[in-house]
């Protein structure tokens, strides 16, 4: 458990510890032209990299695998050689990927940095976040016990749709929030890519626009050694980063009973917010 910002405690996974978010809050001094990449684990996280980072280079993809190309804010202990190695190594923009909650996210109120926040209808988020759990957590129980632990909030980061509601708050309040939906994208990519671009300001021709949709596609990315996110050490036999990328998925590991549950919760939680979120075959809730 850390400190959610709001005052309570949200569950983190275990190598993102409170002393190394209270570094962050303390010492990641954001610049008014960074861009960061924000979404609630298993919501399109990677996906939003690539497209911003070829975006920044023109569609060239460089040399760097995608997580040190857009690093990982909460990761920086581990990696990079430390935060203040992370921020002193930076040259040009910056670009960074995080999962950190709204109340947590460093610049978010007081810069003029740009967020584009990526969201997915958080039952196919849940049976995402189980095979990740299976592949790179030693995660060893059921998808019937990770469903419960998911729908209490009970998962690193905490209850997907807190993370999804304080991030879609401050992007109604906060135009330099961006909200994009992970089922927009996959049904209108280009006209995904398209607002991003011009959110962070990048000039985006018909040939560039062609270019990041398509070496941002699943299939693209998939044989991508620098971001297929295979290069991550996971146990054999389970599902790889680029699982599926669908939409629906979730109808082959829902029970009814389960559904049931999530819906009621889901219902309550998202009444009269004015997000919705298309779960597949046309079913869009909550129903207007
Ligand atoms: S992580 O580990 O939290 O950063 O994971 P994240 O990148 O947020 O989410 C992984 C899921 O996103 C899918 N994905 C894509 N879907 C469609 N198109 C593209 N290009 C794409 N890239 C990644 C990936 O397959 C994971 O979803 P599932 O449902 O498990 O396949």
């Amino acid at each position: 458990m850390v400190k959610d910002g709001k005052g309570g405690h949200v569950v983190f996974p275990p190598f993102v510890t409170q002393k190394e978010l209270d570094a962050i809050s303390e010492r990641f001094v954001v610049r008014d032209d960074d861009v960061f990449v924000v979404a609630y684990p298993k919501s399109g996280t990677t996906w939003m990299e690539q497209i911003v980072h070829l975006l920044a280079n023109g569609g060239d993809q460089g040399d760097k695998v995608l997580s040190e190309a857009v690093p990982w804010v909460e990761g920086a202990a581990n990696k990079y050689g430390g935060l203040d190695s992370l921020l002193g190594n930076a040259t040009g923009r910056r670009f960074f990927h995080s999962h950190l909650p709204y109340a947590l996210m460093p610049g978010v109120t007081d810069t003029r940095a740009r967020y584009v926040y990526v969201a997915r209808n958080p039952k196919d988020n849940a049976v995402s976040f189980y095979y990740h759990s299976c592949s790179k957590l030693d995660y060893e129980g059921s998808w019937e016990e990770f469903f419960e632990l998911f729908i209490r909030g009970q998962v690193g980061y905490g209850l997907v749709l807190d993370h999804v509601l304080d991030w879609w708050d401050g992007s109604r309040k906060n135009e330099r929030i961006l909200f994009v939906k992970y089922e927009d994208m996959k049904r209108e990519p280009a006209e995904a890519v398209s607002r991003v671009a011009s959110f962070i300001g990048v000039r985006c021709d018909d040939e560039l626009l062609r270019t990041v949709v398509d070496k941002s596609s699943f299939a693209s990315m998939a044989s991508n050694e620098l971001a297929n996110l295979d290069w991550v050490p996971q146990k054999e036999g389970v599902p790889r980063h680029m699982r599926k990328g669908i939409v629906g998925d979730w109808r082959e590991h829902f029970s009814d009973e389960q559904s049931r549950r999530f819906d009621a919760l889901y219902s309550q939680k998202m009444r009269g917010t004015g997000l919705r979120f298309d779960f597949g075959d046309g079913l869009v809730l909550p129903a207007e």
